[in-house]
């Protein structure tokens, strides 16, 4: 469906709340238990997740930021000129503006990102900044299957842009699957910019999703009380907890709610009964290496063609070329 949202015409393929209905249900009957994360990034949710970005423990963004200021111009360069610039889970759009502003002649930007508020808001905006850019912006999971819009012009190449160590998010076997697509769509001229967190001591990982101001497990709970008010679920907020664990032998955070107390809740006609202690997982956010993720990407068609880090290299971008 094509809807147009203050100028900027949008690309709908937001997921159904019948998609929310089936997921939920299909991840509380499994074992372990589950919640589909995508489905955090609501109105409310996308704002928390802001906030998250700007807490003192939260490193991730504010290092990536760091090496778009200092290395922007070096991406931009590795981009090339007269590209299309795609970007997955974009979100507010400030780290593309700073890749952005550095490109030679970009031919058209399409950012595909779930939070459709953060989409058209980002997009409205970078418009008035930027307004010999065309704007394409799709509101869809990234995972899912789409056909992007063409732009107007014709690129030379496509480049896909990745940031936010949102990659992190995907076990490793969805990971490759998903760079796979994204290899097939850059084509032989085209690259991938990706941000990947680096791993690290437990305790600098942990600090970072378990936040003294208590945002992260109001951003965990932002699920449960979604699906309160959207599938007419009865989760009872205080008798859940936010966790965070850092495991080193799977290289990542798992986001836990742990019941509090024996308790049953309900999904329309379905019944969930939980033991004290009992633990759901809503998402898992995995900490690579730079040669472990370039391996991962090679498996899927990539050759490893530059690296920035921070001088703690605590995370990195990452840029790929697809060889000849
Ligand atoms: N992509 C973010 C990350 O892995 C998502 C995130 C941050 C998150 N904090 C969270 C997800 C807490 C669930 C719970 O860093």
């Amino acid at each position: 469906m094509n809807d147009s949202s203050g100028g900027v015409a949008l690309l709908d393929l937001e997921p159904a709340t019948s998609d929310f209905r089936e997921q939920v249900v299909a991840g509380l009957s499994a074992s372990p238990r589950t919640l589909p994360s995508k489905f955090f990034y609501d109105e409310r949710g996308a704002e928390l997740f802001q906030q998250i970005c700007e807490l003192p423990e939260y490193y991730i963004t504010r290092t990536e930021h760091e090496i778009l200021r200092e290395h922007g111009p070096e991406m931009a360069e590795s981009v090339g000129a007269n590209a299309e610039l795609v970007g997955f889970g974009t979100g507010a759009g400030v780290k593309t503006r700073m890749l952005l502003e550095h490109l030679d002649n970009p031919i058209a930007y399409v950012p595909v990102d779930i939070s459709k508020e953060r989409l058209v808001e980002s997009a409205m905006a970078l418009r008035l900044q930027m307004p010999e850019l065309e704007i394409l912006p799709v509101c869809a999971d990234y995972l899912q299957e789409m056909r992007l819009p063409v732009p107007s012009r014709k690129p030379d190449h496509i480049a896909v842009y990745f940031p936010g160590s949102t990659i992190g998010n995907l076990e490793p076997h969805v990971a490759l699957g998903f760079l796979k697509r994204v290899c097939q769509l850059c084509g032989p001229d085209g690259g991938l910019i990706i941000g990947v967190d680096l791993q690290k001591a437990r305790h600098v990982i942990e600090a970072a999703y378990n936040d003294k101001a208590g945002v992260t497990a109001e951003f965990n709970f932002n699920l449960l009380v979604r699906a309160n008010r959207e599938l007419g679920a009865d989760f009872v907020l205080p008798c859940w907890k936010h966790r965070a664990v850092y495991s080193e032998q799977e290289g990542r955070i798992e986001m836990h709610l742990v019941s509090q107390s024996e308790q049953a809740v309900h999904v329309g006609d379905h019944v969930f009964v939980f033991r004290a202690g009992e633990h759901i997982i809503s998402e898992f956010s995995y900490k690579h290496t730079i040669q472990g993720f370039a391996a991962l990407a090679a498996s899927a068609g990539f050759r490893l063609s530059r690296t920035w880090t921070d001088p703690q290299q605590l995370f990195a971008v990452l840029h790929f070329v697809v060889p000849v």
